[in-house]
């Protein structure tokens, strides 16, 4: 059913606020009046009548939270009222110092007003008549960027508060301690580097240029202050943080009002043995002077108010007992080493395993086996061992001795000059070919789809691979005898295998893993040198002439050459007929938009029907990289419509409204 202008218009103004008023209930509330299923509906609904009708598309509307990718990198704001820092206490002497000093510098009773310190990045919201107009980071508390696309991708800003006011907000943006977990789980998938803790990953995904990576990683908010309103008539932090409550703006609801410093003293023992429990992570409390007045009356210094304090707590640190040192193996050969201890619970967890990070550190702290150990979570997440409780350790202890020989191929082990970590050098190692194995096939590599690990496993556990370049040999009956693989998978896995013969030097070159090279710097050599022949041919100093190439790229690159067996296993792919080519195509990884092809910029797709050549996520996220935005469902709005086999309803509006419609192999030659 479509609505007329008119009826839409109408419509779409009922709806924004419904869906805002929710969205308010559930955020700064956290009490949710609707399923989630009524709110994507009604969501759904405005999507469509805006698809239908574009003009009438509002600004804050819900459905605009997810901008365009910046170019240009972040604008500097200057803050019209500083950003200020906290001065820290540590213990109970200092607060009690605190509690002196206040009260000597005002002769108004006192009351303090506490709340969480929340570990996350600061942030200023501002507010023009009630819409959001800008986001911006602490920076030197002066100056800082401007980062409104992002703050708008963080579902629990409202984009138009429940008053037409104009305010300035500031305070905390956070990652929840699950999504940082979901985040990394994610990119240990991918091979991508970890984040050390949520406030890194918020850090990381606050002053990244793309929203649309922004929204995927579930930041959150809490608001701890308003900046001078005197319309408002409000003269107590307690009552400034209920109103920004009021207007939509999410407060965290720990705070508590106290006349006593002894009574803020049980406030941060209580939250200091509750820490683990909360679903954010915090790093202290921070006392206020509750009264604005009193506030103004007690002043400030350069960097800091006077009237307020932030306690930080020391980092929780359990004590267990080590009985063993495992050491695995990366694709890079790399040994780490891990400890395994009696299980111990630490901040809310039952720890069992711990990192000892490398084997210098193991030297350093000298940790032996049967020692106890103190361990701590980095960033509250991440176990480590942080010391030896050496009163512990048993008379006849010895010092570790740190393997020489690799734990899997016993392959002698090489401590690098420039590197702390512990290497196996023996490229034929079973583990390093696996891991190595497991990043040829990876999506930004050679991108074989389907073979995935266990698949990989079993090929070389069954002797069908003893490397990568053995993957272009086989054949089907290699492929069928395998778990769980039929003559279709087969078949599949084959044609997925085949394809890649025809991939770009620069996925090759990466998927070499050569230490150091990723995907960008694999790029910029192929593209300087264009076949495989002069890649393997280059010097230090050929590839130090590429803009944006490094010493340690090329060195590493150099030496991987050098290898008989390197030199081998590329002269196995050519003869495999693999291509050793640069194909100046635009890659679909690329994630720079100014670089990758516009056809799909800015386009409205519609993707329906089965697909066979990729897996829709896939596409659906290649075509976002690429600009388009992609959505659910066909109308006036919709630029394109993507149809796989068996397209049904969709395919049929879109010839209805006359939308272009491509099929798989239109959609693949634009591609290349
Ligand atoms: S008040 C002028 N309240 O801690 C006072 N800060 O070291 C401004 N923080 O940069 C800060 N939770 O990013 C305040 N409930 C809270 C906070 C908080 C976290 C951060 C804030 C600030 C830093 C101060």
């Amino acid at each position: 059913m479509t609505l007329a202008k008119d009826e839409a218009r109408e419509r779409i103004d009922q709806l924004i606020p419904e869906l805002n008023q929710y969205a308010y209930e559930y955020y700064a509330l956290d009490q949710p009046t609707v399923q989630d299923e009524v709110y994507d509906k009604l969501y759904r609904e405005l999507e469509d009548l805006e698809g239908t009708y574009p003009d009438l598309i509002q600004e804050d509307s819900p459905t605009q939270r997810v901008g365009d990718q910046l170019a240009e990198g972040f604008n500097k704001v200057s803050h019209d009222t500083p950003m200020l820092s906290l001065a820290n206490a540590f213990n109970r002497k200092d607060l009690l110092d605190f509690d002196r000093r206040v009260r000597n510098l005002t002769d108004l009773d006192i009351e303090y007003e506490v709340e969480l310190k929340i570990d996350g990045l600061a942030v200023s919201l501002k507010y023009d008549q009630g819409r959001l107009v800008q986001g911006a980071t602490r920076g030197d508390g002066n100056i800082g960027e401007d980062i409104t696309a992002n703050i708008k991708a963080i579902q629990a800003i409202p984009l138009r508060l429940q008053e037409a006011i104009s305010l300035e907000a500031r305070g905390e943006v956070y990652m929840p301690k699950e999504s940082f977990l979901k985040l990394n789980q994610g990119r240990e998938e991918e091979g991508m580097a970890l984040f050390a803790n949520p406030r890194n990953a918020a850090a990381g995904t606050l002053r990244n240029l793309d929203p649309k990576v922004t929204a995927k990683r579930q930041l959150n908010v809490f608001l701890y202050g308003l900046v001078s309103q005197e319309s408002l008539a409000i003269d107590q932090q307690d009552q400034s943080l209920d109103y920004l409550t009021s207007i939509g703006l999410r407060t965290n609801p720990e705070r508590r009002v106290y006349s006593s410093m002894e009574e803020v003293i049980d406030y941060i023992e209580n939250f200091q043995a509750k820490r683990s429990s909360l679903a954010y992570e915090i790093d202290g409390v921070v006392i206020k002077v509750n009264d604005f007045k009193a506030q103004e009356e007690i002043g400030y210094t350069v960097k800091a108010p006077k009237w307020a304090i932030a306690y930080k707590f020391p980092a929780e640190e359990a004590h267990t007992k080590l009985h063993d040192i495992e050491w695995t193996l990366g694709r890079t050969g790399v040994v780490t080493p891990t400890a395994v201890m009696d299980p111990v619970q630490l901040a809310g967890t039952t720890v069992k395993r711990a990192s000892l990070h490398n084997a210098d550190l193991i030297k350093e702290k000298d940790v032996r086996l049967e020692d106890t150990v103190v361990v701590r979570k980095a960033g509250d997440i991440i176990p480590e061992v942080v010391r030896v409780d050496l009163d512990q350790r048993p008379e006849d202890s010895k010092p570790y001795p740190i393997p020489t020989k690799c734990p899997v191929c016993q392959g002698e082990l090489v401590h690098l000059e420039d590197e702390v970590a512990l290497r196996c050098m023996n490229p034929q190692c079973p583990a390093q070919v696996l891991e190595k194995a497991n990043h040829f096939v990876s999506r930004n590599a050679m991108n074989i789809d389907g073979l995935g690990q266990k698949l990989i496993e079993q090929l070389f556990n069954q002797d069908l691979v003893q490397d990568t370049g053995d993957l272009y040999y086989l054949k089907k009956e290699d492929l069928m005898a395998l778990d769980r693989v039929g003559d279709k998978s087969a078949s599949k896995l084959l044609d997925a295998i085949e394809n890649s013969k025809s991939n770009s030097l620069e996925r090759l070159l990466f998927g070499l893993g050569i230490r150091h090279v990723g995907s960008k710097a694999a790029r910029l050599i192929a593209e300087e040198f264009k076949t495989m022949d002069r890649v393997r041919e280059a010097s230090v100093q050929d590839l130090t002439q590429i803009d944006g190439l490094g010493q340690v790229i090329a060195d590493s690159l150099v030496e991987y050459f050098k290898l008989e067996e390197s030199q081998a296993l590329i002269d196995k792919f050519a003869q495999a007929g693999l291509n050793m080519d640069y194909i100046p195509t635009r890659s679909l990884e690329e994630n720079d938009l100014s670089e990758s092809t516009q056809a799909f910029a800015g386009k409205t797709i519609v993707l329906t029907g089965k697909l066979s050549q990729f897996k829709r996520n896939e596409l659906k996220e290649i075509l976002i990289e690429l600009g388009a935005n992609v959505t659910g469902s066909v109308s006036k709005n919709t630029d394109l419509v993507i149809a796989g086999s068996d397209a049904g309803s969709k395919l049929d509006k879109a010839q209805e409204l006359g939308v272009e419609t491509w099929d798989e192999d239109q959609l693949l030659a634009e591609l290349n």
